[in-house]
């Protein structure tokens, strides 16, 4: 049922110009997409959205936009080099390469599904007098599934801290985990595998070296700190922004742009005080939220995933999840990651890039809290709350993406009712003055019911029609997305009707 409205979405996506495999006429590349007509406009949404909310709120928050190609050795310094790798398996007989954490967290959730399975049927048997705590305390089919899935865990989780890939193999035959395309367990060695996609700069003849795509923006932001901390007189704490594109070699990428090969993310390095770091941590995670939930998409959509197992450099980390129609899913990373990436790039470098804290009279390296969101998987968590469909009074059905105003890529339809009698020219002229303030489209094609509906299924949060009584008092109807209804408006009091209600600046005061 889930997977069925999932996949709808996807090719809503595809039909109304928000999202298209990349290269589709030569049938696509596998994890990569390209952003439409509507996409685009919902996606630059969300990053100024994003932007304004970390550089026009915080005064001691700017602006960065560093290169994509980096000096090589920044990632070895990162740790990025030896150790951002996937654990790979290949299926003999298929020929098909799978993440072998993949495979068993898989496996995991069919023990879940199975106790789910059974609640279900307890849940119909007994009707209004279910107990379901009771249940899954006692029935032994639940009991069984939840003891082999837990020991799994524990197994599962001690390979791969002891990074023991001959375990995590053995796991995958003792499960008796098949190949889901050639049902075999004919399984290689399992090995890993760096997510970097490497390319070279210079000839070869003037001895070309091989450099990395950045698969994060964040190394960016480390090594400029001191030339914005110097140049922006910036004083501890302060953040630095940044939006861009990062690169990572997925092997397993599903669920269309959840995982992709090609991606955007907006990182936020925060530096503070030594010792300071965990009440910035907590302050952070409250404000991360905080921007998710002005979206107005429900608290209970949305919930926190700390991390029991930290990467070295960390010592503190939490995931913002959103309830997807695939379950909940990570959006967001805010990670406390201590003085590891500067110390590191100090190292590395041979320079020194201590900060002198004119406060103490200290010089020291700064501590980082940082906040890292995909726009994809904002963009799909956006596209999967805002998409329903209705039945209206009468047994008709719509589609409508419930975008909120900010977002939405149109902001309101101009339609003239008739393609004659001077609607046009009309609805024209109101167009002209208005395109100055938000996004507006004009659309004479097809009937009006036509093109509202076609509205809805972009998401705009208004339209107008200008009929013959506009020639006559200047007045429009003006059409709410979510409620259908319509009012009679002067064309005069379009803009500041509307402005407030469709504006990134009616979103950023939510947070203030
Ligand atoms: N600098 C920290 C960092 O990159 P991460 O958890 O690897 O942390 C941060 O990535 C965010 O980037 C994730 O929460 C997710 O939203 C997004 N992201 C990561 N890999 C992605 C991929 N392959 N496709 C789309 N988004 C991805």
């Amino acid at each position: 049922m889930a997977e069925d409205v999932f996949k709808k979405i996807v090719s809503h996506c595809k039909e109304y110009g928000f999202v298209f495999p990349s290269s589709d006429i030569y049938d696509g590349l596998g994890a990569v997409y390209d952003y439409g007509q509507n996409g685009v406009e919902l996606k630059n949404n969300i990053k100024q959205y994003w932007w304004q909310s970390m550089v026009l709120l915080h005064d001691n928050i700017v602006g960065l936009d560093s290169a994509v190609f980096m000096h090589p050795t920044i990632w070895k310094a990162s740790g990025h080099v030896d150790a951002f790798n996937d654990p790979l398996i290949d299926n003999r007989d298929s020929k098909k390469r799978y993440r072998a954490d993949v495979l068993i967290e898989d496996q995991l959730a069919k023990y879940d599904e199975k106790i789910q399975k059974e609640v279900a049927k307890a849940r119909k048997r007994f009707g209004a007098s279910f107990d379901e705590a009771m249940f899954v305390q006692t029935n032994p089919r639940v009991l069984e599934n939840a003891k082999k899935r837990d020991a799994l865990h524990t197994r599962f989780k001690t390979a791969l801290d002891a990074n023991d890939l001959a375990e995590i193999r053995q796991i995958i035959l003792d499960e008796g985990i098949v190949c889901p395309i050639s049902g075999t367990r004919n399984w290689t060695d399992v090995r890993q595998f760096n997510l970097m996609f490497k390319t070279e700069v210079g000839s070869t003849a003037d001895g070309a070296s091989t450099i990395y795509l950045r698969p994060e923006t964040a190394q960016g932001i480390f090594v400029n700190y001191l030339n914005v901390q110097k140049t922006g007189r910036m004083k501890v704490p302060f953040g630095i922004a940044q939006i861009g594109k990062a690169f990572r070699n997925e092997i397993v990428a599903r669920q269309f742009i959840f995982r992709m090969r090609e991606f955007e993310q907006m990182e936020m390095q925060y530096f503070v005080r030594p010792g300071s770091e965990l009440e910035w941590f907590t302050k952070w995670k409250e404000q991360r939220m905080a921007w998710h939930q002005a979206l107005g998409f429900g608290s209970e959509n949305y919930r926190f995933h700390d991390h029991d197992k930290l990467a070295h450099y960390a010592n503190a980390a939490t995931d913002i999840e959103f309830r997807m129609p695939f379950g909940f899913k990570e959006v967001e990373g805010i990670h406390s990651r201590t003085d590891f990436d500067l110390s590191q790039h100090e190292k590395f470098s041979g320079k020194s890039i201590k900060y002198f804290d004119p406060e103490t009279n200290e010089s020291y390296t700064p501590y980082v809290i940082e906040t890292s969101i995909g726009v994809d998987r904002m963009f799909l968590s956006v596209m999967c709350h805002a998409y329903t469909e209705e039945t209206l009074e009468g047994g008709d059905t719509r589609t409508v993406l419930r975008l909120p105003a900010a977002l939405a890529p149109t902001k309101l339809a101009i339609l003239p009712l008739v393609r004659k009698d001077g609607l046009p020219e009309k609805a024209r002229e109101i167009q002209q003055q208005l395109k100055f303030h938000f996004n507006c489209k004009y659309e004479e094609k097809d009937t009006i019911g036509k093109r509202y509906r076609r509205q809805d299924a972009i998401g705009t949060p208004y339209c107008i029609t200008v009929d013959h009584d506009t020639l006559a008092d200047n007045t429009v109807t003006l059409r709410d997305r979510d409620t259908m209804e319509q009012q009679r408006v002067p064309v005069e009091q379009l803009q500041s009707l509307l402005e407030d209600k469709v504006s990134i600046t009616a979103l950023l005061k939510k947070l203030a």
